[in-house]
């Protein structure tokens, strides 16, 4: 079955919320509090994914045009390689672009590979390490792509 994508909503929050502590180690995952923060920011932006009633991934996005930063892009291990995640970041640049969005930027652990083989084969490019952004300890690429102009 595809995955239907639609905006977030409020009871959405448990099931998003414990999808992030899954994906994420606890440091790098966010609290209730911060992930309430986000969400609740006024530039902010979150899709769902679902297949039949089950929260197959999302993506959470802050956009300042002309720059949007992805703050997370969370899909159950169930659901992975299945396309989930590259239909919610499509859709979230269609977001982008139509609100004059023209360079986003997100950080993802080098030590990573599948977050940077995704992030790569989506036309982000890594522009810089930031050395110990992670608990102190690990390293993250800062990586950006532009958009429409293919790179
Ligand atoms: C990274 C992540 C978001 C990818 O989501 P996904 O729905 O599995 O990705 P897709 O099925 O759309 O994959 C698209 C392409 O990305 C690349 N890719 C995705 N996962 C990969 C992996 N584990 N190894 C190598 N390449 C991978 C492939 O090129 C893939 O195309 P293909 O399946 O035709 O080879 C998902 O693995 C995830 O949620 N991981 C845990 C959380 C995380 O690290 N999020 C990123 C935070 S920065």
């Amino acid at each position: 079955m595809p995955a239907t994508i639609r905006p977030y909503e409020a009871r959405d929050f448990p099931a998003i919320h414990k999808l992030d502590l899954a994906c994420f180690v606890p440091g790098i995952s966010y609290s209730k509090w911060t992930l309430q923060h986000f969400l609740d920011l006024d530039s902010s932006d979150c899709l769902i994914a679902e297949e039949g009633k089950q929260l197959a991934g999302f993506i959470l996005a802050e956009s300042n045009p002309p720059l949007a930063h992805i703050i997370t892009l969370d899909i159950a291990a169930a659901h992975r390689r299945k396309g989930v995640g590259s239909a919610l970041l499509r859709e979230m640049e269609q977001h982008f672009a139509y609100h004059g969005v023209l360079s986003v930027l997100l950080e993802t652990a080098v030590d990573n590979g599948s977050a940077v083989a995704f992030w790569g084969r989506h036309g982000y490019s890594a522009e810089a390490v930031l050395k110990r952004y992670y608990l102190g300890s690990v390293d993250a690429y800062e990586m950006r792509k532009r958009l429409g102009s293919g790179k």
